[in-house]
C-alpha cells in the first residue's frame, strides 16, 4: 500500500506516529519558508507541513506542488500548535510534519476546483465529471446511493428474494416509451431493444417458480428528459408470487421504514398512507400529490352554475369543472403583474384558457375585475367553500377536469414552494392506489393501457372491462414520495383468456399481441402463478434522501437534457465499416 492511513483518519490518538498518506493537493500556502498542504482524499483532509527540519530537498520539491497533484508523504503525526486546531475538521487538531515526498502524478490546472464554494456551470462539470466526482457533496451522493443499494439488497436477501439478472439485448417491452434499438449483425435488418424495464422477464420468474425475485436494472427509455428522468436508470425491480397489492405494499412499506431509519436516523410510522387514485385527482389535481402540505383543490362547479359569469357557466355547462385554491394569506405578496405571469403561465404550459382571482380583504370582501360578475350572496358562499380569510388569494379555473387538474396541481405546486409551505428536509411517503386500467387515447380514439397491459383489474371491476371500461380501476400501486413517483407496481393478470380480454380493449388483435408477447402468452399456459410487483426508481430515491433537484446529481455519469454524455461524447458517429456489418444505410 502506498499509505498507511487514509487523509480522514488521523486524530489526536495517532500523534507521534510514523504515518504515509497519499491523496491529491487541494490548497497550498506557503508561509514565509514553510508550505501547508491540505491533502484530500474520499475520506477527508490533512494537513501537512513542509519545514526545513523535513529536509531541505522535501521543502524544495514541495514548492513545486499544484492543485490536484497526486502525492504520497510520510512524517510524523503532531499536535497543531496553539490556537491554530481547525474544529471544523475531524482532523484538525493534528497535522503531518513530512520527512518525504514523493509525486506520484501531476496535474494540468484543473477547469475548476474540486473543493471550490463557487459551483462552475453543468456543463463543465459534466464535461470533467473525473473532477467533479471528487467534490466532497458529489462523493457523499455516490456513497449514499451506495449505502442505498446495500440496505436494499440486504433487506431482500432476508426475506428470500433472488437477484436475478435479465438481459439488455431483448425484446420491445410495454413501458409505453420509444425504444433504444440495436441493431443485429447476424440477422440483418432486425433489431434488439434495450428493456424499458425487465418487466416481462420477472414474470416469466414468477412462472418459472422463483417466487420472490429482485434485481437492481438498468432501464432504458427515449423520453424526453426532465429534472427526475434520464434515458438509462435504475430500477429495484421486484416481482412476488402467490401475493395481493397488500403484500407488495407491506414488503415496500418494511423497505421504506428501513432506510429512513438507517439513513435519517427516524422512524417512519407504518403502515404508509393510502389514498385512492380518484381521490388524489379530486383533492391534488395529480397521482402524485405532495402531502407534505395542504392547500386543497375545492370545487365550485355548483356555485358556478348559478352565476352569470361567461368563463364559470361555460364550463359548467360544458360538463366540464370549476374548481379553485386557496392561497392563505397570499393576496399581498402576489401583484396584479406577478398574477398575469401566472395566467399566462398555466396558459401556456396546461392549455387553461384562464385564470379568475380574488382577493379577500378585511371582512371577507372577495376584491378582483371579475366580482363585477358575481352577485354579493354567490360571492359570500364562494368565500364559505373556500374557508376564505381576509389576506387569503384564491385562484380558480374553469375546463375539462383533466385541465383544471393540470393547471391547479401546477399553481398549487409553485405556491408550495414560492410561499415555503413546508420544510425541505421533511419527507413523507404515501401509496396512491387503484388506478384506472385504461385512458382514453384521443389521438388514437382507443384506450391505452395506464400501467401496462398485463395489470390486473380489481376482481370486483372484471365485468367493466366489457361494459365500460373507463371506470374500470386496476390493483396498481405508486410509491409517492414529497411529490415524486418513487416507483410503481401492479397485480399481473395470470389468466390467458382475461390476458386477450385486455389485450382486446387495447386494439392489440390476437397476431399482434403474438408477435410481441407471444411467449409471454404461452408462458402464460403452462402454470402461471398469481404474481405482481413493483419497480422503484433508485436515482429518485436517492435524490429525494440525498435532498437534491436533479436526478444528475445523483448518477456518477449522467446524460444533458439532449441525452449526451458530455465527457464520452456519446453518442457519437460510426464509420461506414461499421454500418455496413450491421446493414444500415444512413438516410442524411
Ligand atoms: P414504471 O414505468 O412506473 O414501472 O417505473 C418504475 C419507476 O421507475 C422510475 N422511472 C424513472 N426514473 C428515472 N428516469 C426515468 N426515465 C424513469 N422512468 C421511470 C420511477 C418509476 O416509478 N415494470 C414496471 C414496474 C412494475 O409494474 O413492476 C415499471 O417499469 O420512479
Ligand atoms: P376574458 O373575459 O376572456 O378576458 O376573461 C376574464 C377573466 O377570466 C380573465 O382573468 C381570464 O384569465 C379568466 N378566464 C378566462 N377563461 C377562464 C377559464 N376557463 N378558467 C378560469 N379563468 C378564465
Amino acid at each position: 500500500m502506498l499509505r498507511t492511513h487514509t487523509c480522514g483518519e488521523l486524530r489526536a490518538a495517532h500523534i507521534g506516529q510514523s504515518v504515509t498518506i497519499s491523496g491529491w493537493v487541494d490548497t497550498y500556502r506557503d508561509h514565509s519558508g514553510v508550505l501547508f498542504v491540505d491533502l484530500r482524499d474520499r475520506y477527508g483532509k490533512t494537513q501537512v507541513v513542509f519545514a526545513p527540519e523535513g529536509g531541505q530537498d522535501n521543502l524544495a520539491a514541495a514548492k513545486n506542488l499544484r492543485s490536484e497533484f497526486v502525492i504520497s508523504v510520510s512524517g510524523t503525526v503532531a499536535p497543531r500548535p496553539e490556537g491554530t486546531v481547525n474544529p471544523k475538521l475531524p482532523t484538525g487538531e493534528i497535522e503531518v510534519r513530512a520527512q518525504r515526498l514523493e509525486i506520484l502524478n501531476r496535474s494540468a490546472t484543473p477547469p475548476f476546483q474540486p473543493t471550490s464554494k463557487d459551483l462552475p456551470g453543468e456543463d463543465l462539470r459534466l464535461k470533467h465529471r473525473y473532477i467533479d466526482l471528487r467534490r466532497p457533496e458529489m462523493q457523499r451522493t455516490i456513497m449514499l446511493r451506495h449505502r442505498m443499494v446495500k440496505i436494499m439488497r440486504d433487506y431482500f436477501d432476508e426475506l428470500d428474494f433472488v437477484d436475478v439478472e435479465t438481459p439488455v439485448l431483448g425484446r420491445s417491452t410495454p413501458e409505453g416509451a420509444r425504444d433504444y434499438l440495436v441493431p443485429s449483425r447476424v440477422q440483418p435488418g432486425t433489431f434488439y431493444a434495450l428493456p424499458q424495464s425487465p418487466q416481462l422477464y420477472k414474470q416469466i420468474l414468477m412462472i418459472a417458480g422463483y417466487d420472490r425475485y429482485v434485481q437492481v436494472a438498468r432501464c432504458f427509455r427515449d423520453e424526453d428528459l426532465r429534472a427526475d428522468r434520464q434515458p438509462e436508470f435504475t430500477q429495484l425491480d421486484l416481482e412476488m408470487a402467490f401475493v395481493t397489492s397488500e403484500d407488495v405494499i407491506g414488503v415496500i412499506d418494511g423497505l421504506m421504514a428501513r432506510l429512513v431509519k438507517q439513513v435519517l436516523g427516524e422512524e417512519l410510522s407504518l403502515p404508509l398512507p393510502r389514498m385512492l387514485y380518484d381521490e388524489a385527482m379530486e383533492r391534488f389535481g395529480h397521482d402524485a400529490p405532495d402531502l407534505r402540505f395542504g392547500m386543497e383543490l375545492i370545487d365550485v362547479t355548483d356555485l358556478a352554475k348559478e352565476s352569470e359569469f361567461r368563463v364559470f357557466r361555460a364550463a359548467a355547462d360544458a360538463g366540464g369543472r370549476v374548481r379553485g385554491i386557496n392561497a392563505k394569506g397570499a393576496a399581498s405578496q402576489y401583484s396584479r403583474k406577478n398574477i398575469d405571469d401566472l395566467t399566462a403561465w398555466i396558459m401556456q404550459d396546461f392549455a387553461a384558457k384562464g385564470l379568475v382571482w380574488f382577493k379577500v380583504e378585511a371582512g371577507g370582501k372577495l376584491a378582483s375585475p371579475s366580482a363585477k360578475n358575481f352577485s354579493e350572496s354567490l360571492l359570500t358562499r364562494i368565500a364559505e367553500k373556500m374557508a376564505a380569510e381576509a389576506g387569503d388569494l384564491l385562484l380558480f379555473v374553469a375546463d375539462s377536469f383533466e385541465i383544471t387538474c393540470k393547471a391547479l396541481y401546477g399553481l398549487r405546486k409553485r405556491f408550495g414552494a414560492e410561499l415555503k409551505l413546508y420544510d425541505p428536509s421533511r419527507k413523507h411517503f404515501s401509496w396512491v392506489v387503484e388506478f384506472p386500467m385504461f385512458a382514453f387515447d384521443e389521438e388514437e380514439k382507443g384506450w391505452a393501457a395506464m400501467h401496462h397491459p398485463f395489470t390486473a383489474p380489481r376482481p370486483q371491476d372484471r365485468e367493466l372491462l366489457a361494459t365500460d371500461p373507463g371506470k374500470c380501476r386496476a390493483q396498481a400501486y405508486d410509491l409517492v414520495v414529497n411529490g415524486y413517483e418513487a416507483g410503481g407496481g401492479t397485480i399481473r393478470i395470470h389468466d390467458q383468456g382475461l390476458q386477450q380480454e385486455v389485450f382486446r380493449l387495447l386494439g392489440i388483435d390476437a397476431g399482434q399481441a403474438q408477435e410481441r408477447f407471444g411467449f409471454l402468452l404461452d408462458a402464460l399456459r403452462y402454470g402461471a402463478p398469481p404474481h405482481g410487483g413493483i419497480a422503484l426508481g433508485i436515482d429518485r430515491l436517492v435524490m429525494l434522501f440525498g435532498r437534491q433537484d436533479n436526478i444528475r446529481e445523483v448518477i456518477a455519469f449522467p446524460k444533458t437534457q439532449r441525452a449526451t454524455d458530455l465527457m464520452t461524447g456519446a453518442p457519437g458517429e460510426v464509420g461506414m465499416k461499421q454500418l455496413r456489418e450491421l446493414s444500415i444505410k444512413l438516410d442524411r
